[in-house]
């Protein structure tokens, strides 16, 4: 499986504002992880092209540079929140851009924190991009982001690392933690307690190594897929195991899924190890607000999953998904219904209900990639005809998604 897009997109951040040279190995190259280079590179960081080992000589805390040009961060959030809030802690100003997608997302909810701190956000239209942020010496906070994001965590997080000032967020629910355990895994005091994350000043961020491992998102259509099929086996290895990202892993277990985790190393903070999957019969569920943080990016493809099942799921508590890569609950449910499900929108959610089994049409993702896959996954779980519209979206965070599975249906 390929790297873990959050975690990749944080060594590359994390190792460009540390002291010295850090060695990151497997670090996923899609799309995303290509914006956040990118947006390094125009700030004066020399990111080699990605490969297998990428070695990167920070800049230290507060050593980038003003950019000759606005910063694109193409389809990515993650770029965008994380970016801004390191930005905001510079002593200079830079603009965000982003597709159409990205530009539609909401900002404000790292521009409200950020501003409290001391920095100013000038926006072009609404709260989307382009975006321009000036930079300032920020001042400490304490703040509560009443829902539960990494992104706008991190972004706070950041901008008190660069600004050398205490941070606190408090959460609903605690979101995917990889920036404080990679934070500590550098030397910095980092304190997680339950939903809440303090961050004191440290002079300096130390260079690290790290071994990305696979991505328990990517890892989770193949696990979806060899769950629905009537016979075959399929193990994974290295996968980042993270409580925060296996919501989706457990929810397939209520659901009567075969499937073994078993942790095998850590590498910077992180749990590893391999998922172990065979067919099963499936039955239904209910996913509820307190679950959605750790499978938010999952239940496009638990949807797909109990359609093609032939099972009940009901979502809720998971309005989130309306302001991801495309609004993901009126995506899931145009395209389930395109072939043929029986779904039903919820305002904060959805519900599949029993309906036919030959499931078949063609689907549009909207641009959005986890759309595309959870709808290649459907149709190669039933083996009935879906085709899916601009494929190439996987590229986003997983190029090489159709490829393998072709090749996990052909072996
Ligand atoms: C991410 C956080 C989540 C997730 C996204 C990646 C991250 O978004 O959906 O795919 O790497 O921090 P939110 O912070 O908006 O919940």
């Amino acid at each position: 499986m390929p790297g873990d897009k959050s975690i990749s997109h944080r060594a590359l951040i994390l190792s460009s504002l540390a002291d010295g040279e850090s060695t990151v190995r497997g670090i996923l190259d899609s799309e995303d992880v290509q914006s956040t280079a990118n947006v390094l590179r125009a700030l004066g960081v020399e990111i080699p092209p990605l490969a297998e080992t990428v070695r990167i000589r920070g800049r230290g805390l507060r050593g980038l540079r003003h950019p000759r040009a606005a910063l694109d961060c193409g389809n990515s959030g993650t770029t965008t929140r994380l970016m801004a809030g390191v930005v905001a802690a510079h002593p200079f100003s830079a603009r965000f851009l982003g597709d159409a997608s990205l530009s539609r997302r909401p900002m404000k909810r790292i521009a409200e924190p950020l501003t409290y701190m001391g920095a100013q956000f000038e926006f072009e239209h609404g709260d989307g991009l382009p975006m321009t942020v000036h930079g300032v010496d920020l001042r400490s906070v304490d703040w509560d982001t009443g829902g539960s994001s990494a992104q706008v965590k991190s972004a706070i997080l950041l901008a008190g690392l660069v600004s050398a000032v205490e941070v606190r967020v408090t959460e609903k629910s605690l979101s995917r933690d990889h920036t404080e355990r990679m934070l500590r895994a550098m030397g910095v005091d980092v304190e997680n307690d339950r939903s809440q994350v303090c961050l004191r000043p440290s002079s300096r961020l130390n260079a690290i190594e790290i071994n990305v491992p696979a991505d328990p998102s990517s890892a989770a259509f193949f696990v979806a897929l060899a769950s629905m099929v009537p016979e075959g086996e399929l193990t994974l290895t290295d996968v980042c195991l993270n409580p925060t990202r296996t919501g989706f892993f457990q929810a397939l277990r209520r659901m009567g899924a075969n499937l073994e985790e078993k942790l095998t190393m850590s590498s910077a903070g992180e749990e590893i190890g391999s998922v172990r999957v065979t067919p099963a019969t499936l039955r239904s569920t209910r996913i509820t607000a307190e679950e959605v943080p750790a499978i938010i990016d999952e239940l496009p493809l638990l949807a797909c999953v109990a359609a093609g099942a032939g099972v009940e799921l009901e979502i809720s508590g998971a309005a989130e998904l309306r302001v991801k890569e495309s609004d993901r609950i009126s995506t899931v449910v145009q395209n389930l219904r395109a072939v043929g499900a029986n779904v039903e929108e919820l305002a904060d959610g959805l519900r599949v209900l029993r309906g036919r089994a030959d499931l078949s049409g063609t689907i549009d993702p909207r641009r959005d990639h986890r759309i595309a896959m959870a709808f290649g996954i459907l149709s190669a779980a039933t083996g009935n005809r879906i085709t899916v519209k601009d494929p190439e979206v996987v590229a986003v965070s997983y190029p090489r998604f159709w490829d393998d599975l072709r090749r996990v249906i052909v072996a």
